[in-house]
């Protein structure tokens, strides 16, 4: 072996040696393979939080954190949400190719939206949920009790069946986070429209009047404006995938249990939930009404630095990136343009954001430990002016990274990874 590719451990205390093969990578830094550390030295390694492992070999997407970047399947976003639909990322995550034409995009929206409804029995599960439930906890509980209705999946087998299954779970999401608001709000259900588009079916199912109609002006039925369908379409693709984040790397262990993949899902959901990852968004609102006026922020600033106080600035700071969020950059020009053309936003939280921007990013505290807009920071501003409700940010969260979440769980099953299980560090008596 080159040693190049090998590591060299010294147990100083003993003074042996051992040696360890670097795995190849085709972006990014190479991973010393310690598969067998504990067999071949006695020992273990510790890493909380996982800040220094990869718990897996991916094809699905790559980040590199210094310099901001961010590729699906090898593609920067930039690109991807300029050129193409959300269903076309789907397609990408899910199969690894871009649709080929537009015939193979329709061809793969147009089998979405055959699979948007649900059995009429998991419909009635929403009855069994206080109403004012988090959105959130009845979507990870509907979403584990589609495994009941699709228990074929259990023995998942061929390319097709992933393919089905991922389908039906993307078509299937904008439906229960729509289900859910409605029974929050104790309003009937709108069924989804097969006519319309991914993002204008799920506006329909949230805003229109039983019979699914929407709200009536002197001008007549008021329509769903393009330019929200443009904008809610760019948002569920720059929230797609992210590698091995909480609630991917939450899904990929469950799945390794080999149990029902829409089970592995809910646990997936359930992960993102928390305030740390994409419960930020709604935290993120919470923040700025706290705020109140851009005069307010030096002194805001000032306490999320107190390290005596665990407040911490939402919508800032990444495991990953030391540099800019990429989707970040992409959802502030966005919200940009979306005023210049006509969509009304918040001024007074866009400006209170962008002077928390000014003010962090010119900061010692921020400068040191790297801390920049994660994709959580303006992404609630907008959805704020697409009138979407707060409590539906993080399903909106939900419902885009879906297709990452299944992409990860067909690569998971077909890599016949070991289950997950990692050691601990005993501390007890
Ligand atoms: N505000 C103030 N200080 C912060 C923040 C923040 N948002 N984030 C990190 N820090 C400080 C932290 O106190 C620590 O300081 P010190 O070295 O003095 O102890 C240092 O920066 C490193 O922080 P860490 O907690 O070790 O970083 P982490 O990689 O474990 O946590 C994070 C990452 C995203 C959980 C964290 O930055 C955070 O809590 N951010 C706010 C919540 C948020 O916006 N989450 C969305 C993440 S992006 C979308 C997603 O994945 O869902």
């Amino acid at each position: 072996m080159d040693n190049k590719n090998t590591v060299t451990l010294i147990n100083n205390s003993t003074g042996e040696k051992f040696e360890f093969n670097l795995i190849e990578c085709t972006r990014g830094p190479k991973a010393i393979d310690f598969g067998k550390l504990f067999e071949t030295t006695g020992i273990f390694s510790y890493d909380p939080g996982y800040a220094s492992t990869a718990g897996c070999k991916s094809t699905v997407s790559y980040i590199d954190g210094q310099n901001g970047i961010l590729l699906y399947r090898g593609i920067p976003i930039q690109d991807l949400v300029e050129k193409y639909s959300f269903t076309d990322i789907c397609s990408l995550l899910i199969s690894g190719k871009l649709p080929k034409d537009d015939k193979e995009s329709k061809e793969f929206e147009l089998d979405l939206r055959q699979l948007r409804y649900l059995n009429e029995g998991l419909i009635d599960i929403f009855k069994a949920f206080p109403d004012n439930a988090h959105p959130m906890a009845n979507l990870s509980s509907a979403v584990g009790a589609l495994s009941t209705f699709y228990r074929g999946y259990i023995e998942i087998g061929d390319d097709d069946d992933y393919e089905m299954m991922a389908k039906r779970m993307i078509a299937k999401i904008p439906t229960l986070v729509a289900f859910s608001y409605r029974h929050s709000i104790g309003y009937p259900y709108i069924y989804p429209d097969v006519s319309l588009s991914y993002v204008e079916n799920f506006l329909l199912m949230l805003r229109a009047f039983p019979g699914g109609k929407l709200k009536y002006t002197l001008d007549g039925e008021v329509q769903i404006d393009p330019l929200e369908v443009e904008a809610l379409d760019k948002i569920f693709t720059l929230h797609a995938e992210h590698g091995q984040n909480a609630s991917t790397t939450t899904v990929r262990n469950v799945a390794s249990t080999g149990v029902h993949p829409y089970a592995a899902i809910s646990a997936g959901i359930n992960a993102l939930w928390g305030p740390s990852h994409g419960g930020a968004n709604e935290k993120v609102l919470d923040q700025l009404a706290e705020i109140g006026n851009v005069k307010n922020v030096n002194k805001f600033i000032q306490r999320v630095k107190d390290k005596n106080d665990p407040f911490r600035l939402m919508g800032f700071g990444h495991r990953v990136y030391k540099n800019y969020d990429p989707r970040a950059k992409v959802l502030k020009k966005l919200k940009d343009d979306l005023a210049k053309k006509g969509i009304k936003i918040n001024d007074r939280f866009s400006d209170i954001a962008e002077k928390v921007e000014e003010v962090a990013l010119t900061d010692d505290y921020f400068i040191e430990r790297k801390l920049y807009p994660n994709v959580d920071f303006y992404s609630g501003i907008i959805l704020s002016a697409l009138k979407i409700p707060v409590s539906l940010f993080t399903p909106i969260f939900a419902i885009g990274r879906m297709p990452g979440w299944c992409a990860h769980v067909i690569e998971h099953i077909k890599s016949g990874a070991r289950i997950t299980r990692p050691r601990q560090v005993y501390e007890g008596k």
